[in-house]
């Protein structure tokens, strides 16, 4: 993913896409924070599960590559910071790391894994969720569909990391944790607004692909190729989503080694 090619705007993801933390809560349960942990919030967005992992009584570092995101974060009195979750840069001081809706937008999943694994005390834990395998999969159709009437190879811009159950926990095994779940979720999920806005807030690195003055004509022909799949006859629209949901702590003596992978 061209992070470049990413805009996320605070105001536009709270109209169109507060469903996004407020369907990440079962995580935080799986995450049980406790009073007086470190917790690492990796693309926290707009702070608003930082929040909630406050409120349990946790010390909450939020960190996230968009600026509109981190001061709509920090307002919330989130201690967020911009960075890349491809480079972080802390050392053996969280308890836990906790991620929502962010890992699928970090194409480099092992450069991810061994921040992650640095970030942590030894003994700590990573618990998170995201795209898996099959993710709005009719979007991707349809995005693709558009991208290629114009004369744009989609493969280079549909390029979201949805992985598999298998592959993430792999990955996470390569990287010296002990994995104690990966699921992968099929959450049908209801839009607070409509196709449009969701692809004005989640669409950008694959529409930007054409001239500016091109983009909300090719928007529209894909809200209208995914009406008939993801509409219904009330004009509510449904997205197709797939969550994989993990759960992993990192060996003993873990976080003061290198990485595999
Ligand atoms: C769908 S939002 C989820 C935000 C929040 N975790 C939530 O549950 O509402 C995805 C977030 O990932 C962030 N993001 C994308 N790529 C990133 C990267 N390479 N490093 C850090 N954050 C990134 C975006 O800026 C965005 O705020």
């Amino acid at each position: 993913m061209n992070e470049a090619k990413q805009h996320w705007d605070a105001d536009v993801y709270r109209r169109h896409a507060d469903f996004v933390p407020a369907l990440g809560r079962p995580v935080l349960d799986l995450l049980a924070p406790k009073t007086g942990e470190r917790i690492l919030d990796l693309g926290c967005g707009d702070g608003t599960l930082s929040v909630e992992i406050a409120a349990a009584g946790a010390a909450v570092v939020g960190i996230d590559n968009s600026h509109s995101m981190v001061a709509r974060a920090q307002s919330r009195g989130i201690d967020a910071h911009v960075a890349d979750g491809q480079a972080l840069g802390f050392e053996h001081e969280f308890d836990a790391v906790f991620s929502n809706a962010a890992l699928h937008w970090m194409r480099d999943a092992d450069a991810v894994l061994a921040g992650v694994v640095r970030a942590l005390k030894p003994d700590g834990r990573f618990v998170g969720e995201f795209g898996g395998h099959g993710n709005v999969a009719a979007v991707k159709v349809a995005l693709s569909a558009v991208l290629e009437r114009r004369g744009t190879d989609p493969r280079a811009h549909l390029v979201w990391y949805f992985p598999t159950a298998e592959a993430y926990r792999e990955r996470l095994e390569a990287h010296g944790f002990a994995v104690s779940t990966t699921e992968l979720i099929p959450r049908p999920t209801p839009l607070p607004t409509d196709m449009a806005g969701w692809l004005d807030t989640f669409a950008g690195p694959m529409l930007s692909a054409l001239p500016e003055s091109e983009r909300t004509a090719a928007r529209d022909e894909a809200v209208a190729l995914l009406a008939p799949a993801l509409c219904d006859d009330r004009g509510r629209w449904t997205a197709d989503y797939v969550r994989l949901r993990f759960a992993a702590r990192l060996a003993q003596d873990e976080g003061q080694s290198a990485p595999a992978g």
